[in-house]
């Protein structure tokens, strides 16, 4: 019987070997960056933790972790527009030096709440991490200093992104058959 989620895939935007190199040349920009800083990596829940996992390994200064939840597409190709916060941080982010990690910002909104959420919590400094980012999407312009790569406006899975919370585990971004979207919903 197969039950492969790569017989799915119409087409690998992302391959595996172009994201490894990506992470560890922006693992190396945080390792510089942050030297005697002890930033806390905030991950985004839960797209974000494939991306964390890899990029924390590549880092090797002292640094901590935390986590997030929030949602806003509800199992969908898009976004409600309302961002809901399902999960806060575990510990105070009073006088750290935040990074919040990402698998994707697509309209911003996502980054914008989390932005000034995290700002009135008093950090010492605050940078967003991002794998992707779709430039035609965006809604909410938000500096992101260390950027992956930027992608089309097309609905991508894999390496921490979902549909129907399906995916995740793929090891590439890629879109999937339209007949998918179809048989899922
Ligand atoms: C995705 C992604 C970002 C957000 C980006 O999360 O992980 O958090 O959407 O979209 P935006 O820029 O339009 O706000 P999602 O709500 O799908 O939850 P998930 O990470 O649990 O899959």
């Amino acid at each position: 019987m197969k039950d492969s989620v790569k017989d799915d895939i119409l087409e690998i935007l992302i391959p595996e070997t172009d994201i490894r190199t990506k992470v560890g040349e922006l693992a190396s920009r945080i390792n510089a960056d942050y030297r005697d800083k002890n930033p806390v990596f905030i991950s985004v829940l839960k797209g974000s933790v494939i991306f964390l996992s890899d990029l924390m390994k590549n880092v090797d200064i002292r640094s901590s972790l935390d986590f997030i939840a929030v949602s806003s597409y509800e199992g969908d190709t898009e976004s409600t527009g309302v961002v809901k916060l399902e999960m806060d941080l575990r510990e105070s982010i009073e006088g750290r030096h935040v990074i919040l990690v990402e698998d994707i910002v697509d309209t911003g909104l996502t980054m914008d709440y989390l932005k000034h959420n995290f700002m009135t919590r008093r950090p010492a400094s605050f940078n967003i991490c991002a794998l992707l980012t779709k430039p035609e999407r965006t809604r909410i312009k938000v500096d992101i200093a260390y950027k992956g790569f930027e992608i089309p406006d097309k609905f991508v899975v894999g390496y921490g992104l979902d549909y129907a919370e399906c995916y995740r585990n793929l090891p590439f971004v890629a879109t999937l058959r339209p007949e998918i979207y179809r048989k899922v919903k």
